[in-house]
């Protein structure tokens, strides 16, 4: 009688602190919504960078509202269906932690069958123009690095390296080869420069199905295997080209699947490190949070693709290159469009639907 008593009382004082949604965890009003949402799923999650990428899919007519809306952390999950798809929408705000809180939250909290994460992007491409939309193959985090001291080169070990923390072997960006004055380009290096190496390093990985806390490394990884195959379906699809009746792309945009993206904290408006990134990696678009919802999708074991329309040339100059404002609401209406085909998609090929166990 006792030991039931305590643990009546053990229940209730633990019902009682999940209500009073002490240190951010679940409160039970939170929990219900939750379960609720998820007898209802499997989902497709949405995951956009800004309000300003997610409003228009909110207000566009493909999206049917559930009217269910559940905030946790900062962050508010929105409910509805796509093209007979039900879908989670939550945006995520700047950045690759962001990014990474809220595809985790989203993955943990509710029953996800996959990601799909759209919005605005930089293009490194030369032969990809402003307006046109990329699928990449592969993602990975460019602003994970070994920065060499001043003196050591390619043949010194970085710190560290013996221990399997750090490694040479995805490669370096020196400074040197930047600098600029009449008589020197990138590539002839006649002056030192303090700033020396950096080393571009992969991301330590924790996968689910992995052995906890027993590391993994991943700098390529690679978008879903069968939502990349389906994607190619929308390469034929017509995008709009104009803003207005006198604004328009010089050049029709297209949908095109490419062979890289690569994402950073770092907004990217210098036209050598573009340069730089595009020979280096061949990557086409360039942004802030792909990445992140790349690693995380990987290490859960979720599908995920990411759909970029492209905004600016990252600093790459064109005549289209102080348009970049212009056209940012043509490159969200584009990718948006692309987004809604894809979801269709996904119900016209159903076995692109791999069962994830939650
Ligand atoms: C550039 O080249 C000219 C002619 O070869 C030379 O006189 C000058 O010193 C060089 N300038 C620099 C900064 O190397
Ligand atoms: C480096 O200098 C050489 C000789 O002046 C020149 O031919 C070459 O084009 C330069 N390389 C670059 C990348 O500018
Ligand atoms: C079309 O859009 C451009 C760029 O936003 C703007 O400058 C121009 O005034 C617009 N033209 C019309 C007819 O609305
Ligand atoms: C940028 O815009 C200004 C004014 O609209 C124009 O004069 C200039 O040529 C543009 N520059 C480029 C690189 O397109």
């Amino acid at each position: 009688m006792a030991a039931k008593l305590k643990l009546f009382l053990f229940t209730f004082c633990f019902l009682f602190a999940l209500n009073k949604e002490a240190n951010g965890a679940l409160d039970a009003k939170t929990q219900v919504l939750i379960n609720l949402a998820n007898k209802h799923g499997p989902y497709i999650g949405l995951v956009v960078p800004s309000l300003s990428q997610l409003n228009p899919l909110l207000r566009h007519p493909s999206f049917i509202s559930s009217g269910l809306t559940i905030d946790h952390g900062g962050k508010r999950f929105r409910f509805g269906i796509i093209e007979s798809q039900p879908v989670i929408l939550v945006f995520t705000g700047v950045g690759m932690i962001n990014a990474a809180i809220t595809t985790q939250l989203l993955l943990s909290l509710f029953h996800v069958e996959g990601v799909v994460h759209y919005g605005i992007a930089g293009n490194a491409n030369p032969s990809l123009n402003i307006g046109d939309v990329t699928i990449p193959e592969y993602w990975s985090h460019s602003g994970l690095w070994s920065w060499q001291r001043f003196g050591d080169g390619p043949n010194n070990e970085l710190p560290l390296e013996e221990n399997g923390d750090y490694t040479r072997d995805i490669g370096y960006l020196r400074f040197a080869h930047y600098y600029t004055s009449d008589n020197e380009t990138a590539g002839n290096v006649t002056h030192d420069n303090f700033l020396n190496y950096i080393w571009y390093q992969p991301e330590e990985v924790f996968p689910v199905n992995g052995i906890p806390e027993e590391r993994q490394h991943a700098f390529w990884v690679p978008v879903d295997s069968h939502y990349y195959t389906i994607s190619k379906e929308l390469e034929g699809l017509q995008l709009d080209y104009c803003v207005n009746i006198t604004t328009c792309l010089k050049e029709k945009p297209k949908v095109t699947r490419v062979l890289r993206g690569t994402s950073a904290s770092i907004y990217l408006d210098n036209e050598a490190y573009r340069s730089f990134l595009y020979g280096k990696f061949t990557v086409s678009p360039v942004d802030m949070e792909s990445a992140s919802v790349a690693l995380i999708c990987y290490q859960q074991g979720v599908p995920f693709i990411v759909i970029n329309g492209l905004s600016d040339l990252a600093g790459g100059g064109s005549a289209q290159s102080n348009e970049s404002a212009t056209f940012t609401t043509l490159a969200v209406t584009n990718s948006i469009k692309v987004v809604v085909a894809f979801i269709n998609l996904l119900r016209v090929f159903p076995w692109a639907l791999p069962y994830v166990e939650n």
